[in-house]
């Protein structure tokens, strides 16, 4: 894995939390201590989420307590014991004292280090590693991030066997650097997207291929061209073109049907609960992004639009983004967080503002 963590970054939908799991995956069975948290923006968060890891922490280290335990191994499970403690997440025993004194000041970075340096660098003896995996990581709380940032940077410093893999929306990276500024060196940042058009086919190909069923090469590419390469979408009208075709040969009359039936799905159902999310003035805001498709938008561009004065978006857009539909790609810009929502907003516009007093 190299001496860095990573960090997946992507709209929603190119399939980031698949990455992460199998990564997840794989690391337990390279016998790895590892916790994995999913992170949320709401008043309880920072609470939720540091409950979540001691609790993580707790089972994953169980199940080290089932080999033999090095004298170092040991005292790590203290330290893990005592973090738990402190925050209280469970009461679980792992049948070891508590470490008292490791990692239960009450600081989050400081504790955290320290149950990084004692569990890290113990599994580092028997070769392995302790890794926290973090989805939607632009969404946990400043400190828990800041902390978790803190302890890679010491741990690579160090030569401690401790990564951070986080996937999370594109701005992730920003939030990261400016949560600690030396953060842009510490992780090799992945950018997922769209899918290449050859990987594409091969997604749609592959699955039909081994239950014995094959696309006619112009529904391959009609559908191709419906998906715009990208993974959630490859599914859903992949699905459709499988459920419609009569026979085994997936013909272009089913292709046509269902990029019909499966737009009509997405609308209904990945689209229409992300607009319902936004209240009345939020979706005024979502109109007006569309007529920049699914570029990024400058906020002063959209404020105009509705004719508002740029300090009055601010409140609409920082809800918008902590319901998580759109982000700030950089400075005095926003952005869908979903591929295709501009096509959406234009597909349905009579419906979604039906009373016509949404766009002014
Ligand atoms: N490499 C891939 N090829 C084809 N389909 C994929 C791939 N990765 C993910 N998917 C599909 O795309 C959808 C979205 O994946 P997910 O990991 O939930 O996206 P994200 O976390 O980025 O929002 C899932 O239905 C998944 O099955
Ligand atoms: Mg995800």
């Amino acid at each position: 894995m190299g001496d860095r963590g990573i960090v997946l970054t992507g709209l929603r939908g190119v399939g980031k939390t698949v990455l992460l799991n199998e990564m997840h995956a794989r690391a337990e069975a390279a016998g790895w201590l590892t916790v994995r948290l999913e992170a949320r923006r709401d008043e309880r968060g920072a609470t939720t989420v540091r409950r979540a890891l001691a609790r993580e922490l707790v089972v994953a280290a169980r199940k080290l307590t089932r080999t033999t335990l090095t004298g170092r191994l040991r005292d790590a499970l203290g330290t893990i014991s005592s973090f738990n403690a402190k925050i209280g997440a469970t009461s679980i025993e792992l049948g070891i004292g508590v470490n008292a004194g490791r990692a239960d000041s009450g600081d989050v970075e400081v504790d955290l280090l320290e149950l990084v340096e004692d569990v890290a660098s113990a599994l580092g003896e028997k070769r392995r590693a302790f890794c926290v995996f973090v989805d939607e990581m632009q969404d946990l709380d400043a400190e828990t991030m800041g902390a978790l940032i803190a302890a890679q940077h010491v741990a690579n410093q160090r030569d401690w066997p401790f990564y951070v893999v986080a996937a999370g929306l594109p701005d992730l990276p920003r939030v990261l650097t400016e949560t600690r500024s030396y953060a842009e060196r510490l992780f090799n940042y992945r950018p997922l997207g769209k899918l290449a058009r050859a990987d594409a086919a091969d997604a749609l190909r592959e699955p039909a291929e081994r239950l014995g069923a094959e696309y006619e090469p112009e529904a391959l590419e009609r559908l191709l061209d419906a998906t715009g390469g990208y993974p959630y979408f490859i599914q859903e009208f992949g699905q459709t073109a499988w459920n419609l075709a009569a026979g085994r040969v997936i013909t272009d009359a089913d292709a046509l049907a269902a990029v019909q039936f499966g737009t009509e799905q997405l609308d209904a159902g990945f689209f229409r609960s992300r607009w319902e999310r936004a209240t009345r003035s939020e979706r005024r805001l979502l109109l007006a992004m569309a007529a920049d498709g699914d570029a990024s938008s400058a906020t002063i561009d959209v404020a105009r639009r509705m004719s508002l004065l740029p300090s009055s978006l601010g409140p609409y857009r920082a809800a918008l983004i902590g319901k998580g539909l759109v982000y700030a790609p950089e400075h005095g810009r926003i952005a869908y967080t979903v591929p295709g929502m501009s096509a959406y907003v234009d597909r349905n516009r009579d419906d979604l503002d039906a009373a016509g007093d949404l766009a002014r």
